[in-house]
């Protein structure tokens, strides 16, 4: 009997004919096709009236049996076969798949079928339910019906969950740069390839025990099976489950559950069991998918994630020229700067959206007229986009932050060991290391090697942010207090080889404004007086203690004095 070859695809389906096949399962052509080969005929021959699946506690096996056979790529053993693609991804990933075609993938790899189908064959006569949602559960999740770009995003996601089966999936990047839309947009992309899809938001995070419960009860409500009280036995129910059902889910805003304050990825102590969760849905055999989105990486995924292991993680970035798009629908202006906009912001599509509404409100919608005003980083509400990432910094986190916007330039860690010489090396990597998991540094290569830096909206907040620091410990000096910035960074920069006196820095010149300017001092003479008494205070005091303040009173001084 010829093969029939698929109508799309061109690859070879069955060979039989649905009709032949409907006699087989009557049992009436059994005996002359199957009997031959397979004396349990009976077992055999219904299982060939539905496909089959590989068991998942098999996945691997069939996975290591195709390079055991030599077949460089999924493709190369699709063409050998005569399937198609998306036949061989999905024996491979544990997804029904027809009877003749599942039994001569195995007879190519060299398997016995009936040791590698799921057993639930056995049990059941009737056809397998068709690959599409049976139950999803979107609560909370927002609308992405306007959404740009990211093909490349998703596609890349889709080949991770899809075609390399990976358990666990990270999407990161700095706040407002997309995450959420997404992993919203991403999951109703795949849904029909999952039996049952779950979207949760963890901005007010549950319990772990209440998450695993609201899951399992969503995934099986008819099972009415009350959760356990160990954390330990829900997680495993719970992957009982994955690995029963194909189920998707997708768990928001991860960083609600870690720690301020602390470097990067840590959790909050009433959430530790989070990283429990991750790390069994990482590493023990199902074939499911938990998405999670995060402006830090939680450890678990830094440590477990590799190209060839079922963990990933892709960090969001700028939306590109797509970001066109959403200052067309805001009906802005001035179109020959839309790029200088979308740079400055590195398409983060929710600093554009911020800023748009402004540029709408205060120059008609003219991007032009918005650059002449020098404004760009300084309204709106974009400085809570930063805010909500910078306060939940570690103190060593920050003082890295206040460097580099000091700095302005990108620094290499060669320079940053230099400004902490006080640290150990290890201690500036582990920082820096913890800004990039935030996304909070951008690294520069330069032929020299990697420097880095902070994106100009983000300098903009920590500069004003230091700048409000040390202006309120000047305001609020009184006698025995101790400062604290004011003697951590130089104002000016250090002197140039010939020993002449180094250049203020641009932070210099904002403290000086803002001590005139935004109400910290009733009048000029007020300023003066609090600076000298803190000059006065300083005498006598060792040099450690009295670190930059002494010279940063003293131009601040002669230069307040001068106006
Ligand atoms: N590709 C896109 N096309 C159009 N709009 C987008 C796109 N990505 C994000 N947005 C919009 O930008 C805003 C911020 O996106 P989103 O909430 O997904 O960011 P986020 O990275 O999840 O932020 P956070 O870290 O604060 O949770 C939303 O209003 C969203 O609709
Ligand atoms: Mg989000």
């Amino acid at each position: 009997m010829e093969p029939q070859r698929d109508k799309t695809t061109g690859a070879k389906r069955d060979r039989l004919s649905s009709r032949d096949l409907a006699a087989i399962a009557r049992g009436h052509l059994a005996g002359m096709i199957i009997l031959e080969k397979d004396p349990s005929h009976f077992l055999t021959t219904k299982a060939m009236s539905r496909s089959l699946r590989v068991s998942s506690k098999n996945i691997e096996k069939v996975k290591f049996a195709l390079k055991r056979n030599n077949y460089p790529s999924q493709n190369a053993f699709a063409s050998e076969v005569g399937l198609s693609r998306a036949t061989v991804t999905s024996f491979l990933n544990g997804r029904p798949v027809d009877f003749l075609n599942f039994t001569e993938i195995c007879e190519k790899l060299g398997l016995n079928w009936q040791e590698i189908a799921h057993q639930d064959f056995e049990e059941q006569n009737d056809p397998a339910p068709p690959e599409a949602v049976k139950s999803q559960n979107w609560n909370g999740a927002p609308d992405a019906s306007i959404f740009y770009g990211r093909e490349k995003e998703i596609a890349e996601l889709k080949e991770w969950i899809l075609t390399d089966n990976c358990r666990l999936v990270a999407v990161l990047g700095m706040s407002g740069i997309g995450k959420t839309a997404l992993s919203v947009k991403l999951a109703k992309k795949i849904q029909p390839e999952f039996t049952c899809l779950i979207w949760r938001s963890l901005r007010n995070p549950p319990s772990v025990a209440d998450l695993l419960a609201d899951l399992l009860q969503t995934l099986s409500p008819q099972s009415g099976q009350q959760p356990s009280d160990s954390t330990d036995e829900n997680i495993s129910r719970l992957l009982q489950y994955f690995q029963d059902h194909r189920c998707l889910v997708v768990l928001d805003n991860w960083q609600s559950i870690l720690k301020s304050g602390d470097f990067a990825g840590h959790y909050r102590e009433e959430y530790r069991d989070y990283g429990e969760l991750l790390r069994r849905v990482a590493e023990e055999s199902h074939q499911s998918c938990l998405v999670l989105t995060s402006s830090e990486k939680p450890r678990e995924i830094a440590f477990l994630e590799g190209e060839t292991l079922p963990v990933r993680s892709l960090v969001v970035g700028d939306l590109g020229e797509e970001a066109r798009k959403i200052l067309q629908a805001k009906g802005l202006s001035g179109e020959e700067e839309w790029g200088r906009l979308i740079f400055l912001y590195r398409g983060n599509p929710l600093a554009l959206k911020i800023i748009a509404t402004t540029i709408k409100d205060l120059f008609a919608g003219d991007v032009g007229q918005f650059f002449k005003h020098s404004l760009a980083l300084d309204v709106g509400n974009i400085r809570g986009i930063v805010e909500q990432q910078f306060l939940r910094l570690s103190p060593l986190e920050r003082d890295m932050m206040y460097w580099l916007a000091i700095e302005e330039q990108p620094l290499s860690l060669k320079d940053l060991r230099g400004l902490f010489s006080g640290y150990k090396f290890s201690q500036v990597v582990n920082t820096l290391e913890s800004l990039d998991l935030r996304s909070l540094v951008e690294k520069a290569e330069e032929e020299v090697g990697s420097k880095f830096t902070l994106q100009p909206a983000v300098m903009q907040y920590v500069t004003n942010h230091l700048v409000e620091k040390i202006c309120q410990e000047i305001a609020s000096f009184s006698k025995n207090q101790q400062f604290k910035l004011l003697g951590n960074y130089p104002l000016q920069k250090p002197q140039n080889s010939d020993g002449q006196t180094g250049q203020p820095r641009r932070i210099f010149v904002w403290i000086k404004n803002q001590l005139y300017t935004e109400g910290n001092f009733s009048n000029n003479s007020s300023v003066l007086e609090n600076l000298e008494e803190i000059k006065a205070s300083l005498q006598g005091k060792p040099a450690i203690e009295v670190g930059y303040a002494g010279e940063n009173v003293e131009i601040l001084l002669k230069a307040l004095n001068a106006e």
